[in-house]
């Protein structure tokens, strides 16, 4: 950080403020002295704010740049796998080798749920929707591991990430089993992570189930690529939950909820709906105008992005998957596929769109993966939420393992100045 500052004349008065510069990145102005002077910045949606410090991950919207702790998310989707872009989120630095073994058999040994675990599951009606199986399950995960639950303790929160990463996917095939009505499969410790997930989804106890090589290697770029994306609605939220101290399960069930919404984790499952109810690529011409028209609330789903004005560089590898799987199933005239072509087409060509810099996101071809590979579209923020927990968990353990306070945004206040109540 520098020592610069930034003059603000308020009136008659002049108010200095320290800012900072990062290693690459928009400079900050330090306003927490404001307070001092009577006085609160006004950040809505926070579009200006940086809410903290952070070393994870560096995005630059304007060129459609992506790290992770550095590295470029094309590399890591190319060259590197799930586990170990969790251990360059949770550490800060990529494995040895023998890191790296180390690593992938710890997490093989924590993927089975206690058993007692089974029950949450059967409170829930089928037809639940998986999300909110997956928030409930989750979050009473700390009812089953008081014994780890020390946030000060550096050796507990690394268990507890450990835990996480290894139960996630058997929980989210859990969750998808129950809803189906088919029996849990439980983890095989002979497969990778992907293809243990596509197993736990897939299989059934009556025959022996060969993960596709092709649709385990997508599913492996889409955790890579769903693993971290900085202060996003929902890392906030989990960073929010975690300054008061509370446990970490109880934190990721937050981004979980959080991540729900249409707007954030939910947009894959809106893409697919939206495609399907675009239903030719006659129709998109329609649709474009209704994703123009203020008084219509529709949006063009799996386009657009706070931070991006760019393509979002997760939907350029995304798009490339797609066509990998499509062309494996034999799917390349899969129709979806080719209403979300030409709505990307005639979307990149048009004024509205390009005058404020609409881009598809990494929704936009998720979905189609997921839907390809046979996974339902209630399913495909369960896999965000699945893979999103390394950066859920590794912004909580930086924030939690450094010096914070917490979090307690001020207001605008618009409401009634004080009255008395009326005397009978
Ligand atoms: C994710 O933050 C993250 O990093 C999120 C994420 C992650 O990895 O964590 O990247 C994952 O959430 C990706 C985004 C998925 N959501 C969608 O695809 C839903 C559709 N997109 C929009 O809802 C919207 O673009 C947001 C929510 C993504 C961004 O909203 P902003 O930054 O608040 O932008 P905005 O609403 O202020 O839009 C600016 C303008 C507006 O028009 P004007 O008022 O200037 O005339 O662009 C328009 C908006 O109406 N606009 C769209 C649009 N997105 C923005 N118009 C039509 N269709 C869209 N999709």
């Amino acid at each position: 950080m520098t020592d610069r500052k930034a003059t603000l004349s308020v009136g008659d008065k002049s108010i200095e403020l320290p800012m900072y510069s990062g290693t690459v990145g928009p400079d900050v102005i330090d306003v927490r002295g404001l307070v001092q002077e009577g006085i609160f910045t006004y950040d809505p949606g926070f579009v200006s704010t940086a809410a903290c410090e952070s070393a994870i991950t560096y995005i630059d919207g304007a060129q459609g740049i992506l790290l992770h702790r550095g590295y470029p998310i094309d590399q890591l989707a190319e060259q590197s796998d799930f586990l170990e872009v969790c251990y360059l989120l949770l550490n800060g630095e990529l494995p040895s080798a023998e890191e790296n073994k180390r690593f992938h058999d710890t997490i093989k040994n924590h993927t089975m749920l206690h058993d007692q675990m089974r029950n949450f599951f059967n409170g829930f009606r089928r037809d639940a929707h998986p999300m909110a199986i997956m928030c409930g399950v989750v979050g009473a995960l700390s009812a089953f591991y008081h014994d780890q639950m020390d946030v000060t303790d550096p050796k507990q929160r690394e268990v507890t990430a450990h835990r996480l990463i290894a139960k996630m996917p058997t929980i989210a095939a859990w969750c998808y089993k129950y809803s189906v009505g088919q029996p849990f499969m439980y983890p095989r410790n002979d497969l990778s992570y992907a293809e243990n997930f596509l197993h736990m989804m897939f299989g059934n106890p009556c025959e022996e189930y060969k993960p596709n090589p092709v649709l385990a290697n997508a599913m492996d770029k889409i955790f890579i690529l769903h693993a971290d994306h900085e202060q996003n609605a929902s890392t906030s939220t989990v960073r929010l939950a975690g300054s008061t101290g509370a446990n970490p399960y109880a934190c990721i069930a937050s981004g979980i909820a959080a991540l729900w919404g249409p707007a954030h984790g939910g947009a894959n499952e809106a893409v697919l709906d939206m495609l399907a109810e675009i239903g030719d690529v006659e129709n998109i011409d329609t649709f474009i105008e209704k994703a123009k028209d203020k008084n219509d609330p529709f949006r063009l789903m799996g386009f657009g992005h706070r931070v991006y004005k760019n393509f979002d560089p997760r939907a350029k590898v995304m798009s490339e998957t797609a066509h990998q799987v499509l062309s494996e199933l034999g799917l390349e005239n899969d129709p979806l596929l080719k209403i979300a072509q030409r709505l990307e087409q005639i979307a990149l060509e048009d004024e509205y769109f390009v005058q404020r810099q609409l881009y598809p996101n990494v929704d936009f071809y998720s979905g189609i993966i997921l839907k390809a590979i046979g996974i339902p579209t209630s399913m495909f923020t369960v896999i965000f939420a699945m893979s999103r927990t390394i950066g859920w968990f590794s912004h909580w353990n930086e924030m939690v393992s450094g010096n914070y306070r917490i979090g307690r945004p001020r207001q605008l206040y618009t409401g009634s100045p004080k009255r008395d109540y009326p005397k009978n």
